[in-house]
């Protein structure tokens, strides 16, 4: 009997490990063999723990599973699910770069090859670095951690620069609230990763590359470094890439846990081993980035998807999505929501369908009254906006942002006042400390919302000005985005602001 039971965190946090224990008490009691493989999770997080197990019509599957209900894998219950494939959550998805996710064991390099993994690769080897980058740009690719700048014109510039040695840095932090793309691909198919940082080194002549991890993700730092290893013994990695005597290697680092590391030039600075502070640009790290080098910096799924592109070729890939938002994009459905989980689709959803008909409605079953999109930076999305189609100048249209592609979701419980009062006490704290209107404006941000809070009216114009302040003026986005969140909250939610209003609600 084969059984595939994810290792990913989240399917830990939920009892994967004892879930495994019980099965595997079970199937001894009963006298089954069983061989269980820790797989990726298939991103359906309310069914963690998803057990799976194997039969001549496909998986069936079974969850959210406890150890007390284990005997339904054997006998059949009211937790089994029928085919995995069939699931309509998984099946309306169009899965690119999660291809092979919560399906292969994620560190079988022979698995991964089944599954159609290095394809990309070994198309890459017989091409010219312009060649790789003219493919990748084709694609429409866009960088998937937030600023959303075409990974193609970055990679060409560092193609086009002359220097001795060349770096690609996986931006592996993660630190948006609410996402877990990065993690969920890097423990369950860590070799997509490897695959399409290798596909970079090629393309711009960088031999060397890290992936930056943040330190709480010690199951992901796990599985990448046996990957890593894996893919060295297998001559994936090394002085010679598949046979193609061009060589690239690659090294995980850990991060030390701040939210500022995971923007670009901080982010090199941690990885020089320096305090992780933000560096003014230019130079461009494309020019001028580890170690003074030029280096390209992705984040974890921009490179993951580099793979697909070179396997399938770039107008496949280009063929998804809506205007210039090319390709798919793994979606993190996070919040009060009932069916919270990575879903992966092209470009062009609106967001009534991905909080109500994907999403499943809040979890509380109280009407939604905002969706915050892209992470601690990103605006609060009111209804009236909710018909507005999933894509990156669409959203800026609405002076809101896409960034990672998290979305959170809040009930009409949610108090306004006090989520823009969060956002700007994160940027405080968060703060790097290296431009004023950032350090100081954001101590300011939150006294002048307790003073909105305590029914100072006069204090709203000041919070916009400030917010103005901060976004022309901060030397990078963590400052200069923190208005997203306040003023959307503001604009959209009045009342929210307004003493009368709240004094009547009390
Ligand atoms: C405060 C701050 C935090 C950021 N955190 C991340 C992060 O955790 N992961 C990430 O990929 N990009 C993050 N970024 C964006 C990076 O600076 C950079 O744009 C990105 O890594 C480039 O890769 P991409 O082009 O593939 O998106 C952050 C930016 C800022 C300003
Ligand atoms: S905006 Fe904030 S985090 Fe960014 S450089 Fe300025 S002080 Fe540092």
């Amino acid at each position: 009997m084969k059984v595939y039971i994810p290792r990913d965190a989240a399917a830990k946090a939920l009892g994967a490990e004892d879930v495994v224990a019980a099965l595997r008490a079970e199937a001894a009691r009963r006298g089954v063999e069983v061989s269980i493989i820790r797989n990726g999770s298939r991103g359906m997080v309310w069914l963690e723990p998803l057990v799976e197990v194997e039969t001549p019509e496909g998986r069936v599957a079974f969850g959210p599973m406890t150890p007390a209900a284990v005997a339904q894998v054997f006998d059949g219950g009211p937790l089994s699910l029928g085919l995995t494939e069939d699931l309509p959550w998984l099946k309306a998805q169009t899965r690119l770069t999660f291809a092979r996710c919560g399906i292969i064991d994620p560190l079988s390099l022979a698995d991964y090859r089944a599954h159609g993994g290095l394809e990309g690769l070994a198309k890459a080897v017989a091409m010219t670095g312009a060649e790789i980058v003219n493919e990748v740009s084709q694609s429409g690719l866009r960088g998937r951690g937030g600023a959303g700048f075409p990974t193609g014109i970055k990679w060409k510039t560092v193609h086009d620069a002359a220097a001795p040695q060349k770096y690609i840095v996986a931006n592996a932090d993660e630190g948006d609230s609410g996402t877990f793309a990065d993690r969920m691909i890097m423990e369950g198919d860590p070799f997509v990763l490897i695959e399409g940082m290798a596909i970079a080194g090629l393309a711009v002549g960088a031999t060397k590359g890290f992936v930056y991890i943040r330190s709480e993700y010690p199951d992901a730092i796990e599985v990448m470094t046996e990957a890593v290893a894996i893919a060295t013994r297998e001559g994936v990695l090394g002085a010679s890439v598949l046979g193609s005597g061009k060589a690239f290697d690659l090294e995980i680092r850990t991060g030390a846990g701040a939210y500022v590391c995971g923007e670009e030039t901080s982010l090199l600075n941690s990885l020089e081993g320096k305090r992780g502070t933000v560096r003014a640009k230019p130079p461009l790290p494309a020019l001028q980035g580890f170690m003074n080098r030029p280096t390209v910096v992705n984040n974890v799924i921009s490179l993951a998807s580099v793979p697909v592109i070179l396997a399938k070729g770039a107008a496949f890939y280009a063929g998804f999505g809506l205007g210039r938002s090319r390709g798919t994009i793994p979606l993190q459905i996070a919040g009060n929501v009932k069916q919270g989980g990575l879903y992966e689709i092209a470009f062009g959803l609106s967001l009534r369908e991905i909080v109500q008909q994907i999403g499943g409605g809040t979890a509380s079953g109280r009407p939604v009254k905002a969706v915050q999109v892209g992470g601690p930076l990103g605006a609060y999305l009111a209804p009236h906006q909710f018909d507005i189609p999933f894509g990156y100048e669409e959203y800026s249209g609405q002076n809101a942002l896409i960034g990672h592609a998290g979305l959170t979701v809040f009930d009409d419980s949610a108090d306004m006042l006090k989520l823009a009062r969060f956002a700007m006490e994160f940027c405080a704290i968060e703060s790097c400390g290296k431009c004023t209107p950032c350090r100081i404006g954001a101590v300011r941000g939150v006294e002048t919302i307790d003073r909105i809070g305590r029914g100072d009216a006069a204090a709203i114009p000041l919070l916009t000005d400030l917010c103005d302040t901060m976004k022309s003026g901060s030397l990078c986005a963590l400052g200069g985005f923190t208005p997203y969140p306040v003023m959307s909250a503001l604009t959209h939610f009045p009342d929210d602001f307004s003493a009368t209003a709240k004094e009547a609600a009390e």
